[in-house]
C-alpha cells in the first residue's frame, strides 16, 4: 500500500483521513445543533462530551495529516489548470489542514483559561494546564473567532473548487479524492 502521497497520486491514508476529517467536522456541527435543542441538561452534557471526543479525534488525526501534507509531494493536478489556481487551491488546502490543528487547541485553551475542563464521555477530561485568566480567555476567543471565520471562508472556496471541477470542468479531481485511480 502506498503510505505517502507522491507526485502521481494520493495515498489511501490521505484519502481516508480527508473524509474522516470532513465527517468529524460535520458531526461537530450536528452535535452543536443537538446541544442547542436538547430537552434536558443531562442530554446536553452527553452531546457536549461526545462533541469533545470528536474534536479530540479530529485534532489527533489533523496533527498527522498536516505533517503528512507538508512533508510529501502534492500529486499533480488533474487536467491543465491555471498555475495560479493550483497555488491558491494548494495553499488553501494546507491552511485548512493547519486550522484543524490550531482551532481545537484554541477551544481547549479558551476553556482552560475560563476554568472549564474539556470533558470526554466516561468522565475523562483533558488536563487544563493553563492558569484561569479572563484576559487570556478573551485573547484566545478573539483569535478563535478570526481563525474560524477564515477557516469557513477557506472551506467554502475549497468545496466550491471541488464542485466546479466535478460539475463544470467534468474532470476526475473529486473522484480521485474519493479513491479513484487516475492516470496523469
Ligand atoms: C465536502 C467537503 C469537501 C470536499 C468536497 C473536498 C474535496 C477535496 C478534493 C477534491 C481534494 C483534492 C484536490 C486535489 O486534487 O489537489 C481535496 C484535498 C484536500 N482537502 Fe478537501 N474537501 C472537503 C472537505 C475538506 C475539509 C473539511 C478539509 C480540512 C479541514 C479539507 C482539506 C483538504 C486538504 C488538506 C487536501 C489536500 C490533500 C490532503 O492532504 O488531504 N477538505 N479536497
Amino acid at each position: 500500500m502506498l503510505l505517502r502521497d507522491n507526485g502521481l497520486r494520493f495515498s489511501p491514508i490521505t484519502v481516508a483521513l480527508h473524509w474522516v476529517v470532513a465527517l468529524s467536522l460535520l458531526a461537530i456541527f450536528g452535535l452543536q445543533l443537538m446541544i442547542g435543542q436538547a430537552s434536558s441538561d443531562a442530554a446536553r452534557m452527553q452531546f457536549a462530551h461526545l462533541q469533545n471526543l470528536v474534536g479530540l479525534i479530529l485534532f489527533l488525526v489533523s496533527v498527522y495529516r498536516f505533517w503528512a501534507r507538508i512533508t510529501s509531494y502534492h500529486p499533480l493536478p488533474v487536467g491543465t489548470p491555471n498555475p495560479i489556481e493550483v497555488i491558491i487551491s494548494r495553499s488553501v488546502a494546507v491552511a485548512l489542514a493547519l486550522a484543524m490543528v490550531l482551532l481545537p487547541i484554541a477551544v481547549w485553551a479558551s476553556r482552560a483559561a475560563g476554568g472549564e475542563a474539556v470533558v470526554l464521555p466516561g468522565g475523562f477530561s483533558i488536563p487544563t494546564l493553563l492558569p484561569i485568566h479572563a484576559g487570556l480567555k478573551h485573547v484566545v476567543d478573539v483569535l478563535f473567532d478570526i481563525g474560524a471565520s477564515a477557516f469557513l471562508a477557506g472551506l467554502a472556496l475549497h468545496v466550491f473548487g471541488a464542485v466546479k471541477n466535478h460539475f463544470l470542468l467534468k474532470n476526475n479531481t473529486l473522484k480521485r479524492m474519493l479513491g479513484k485511480h487516475v492516470e496523469l
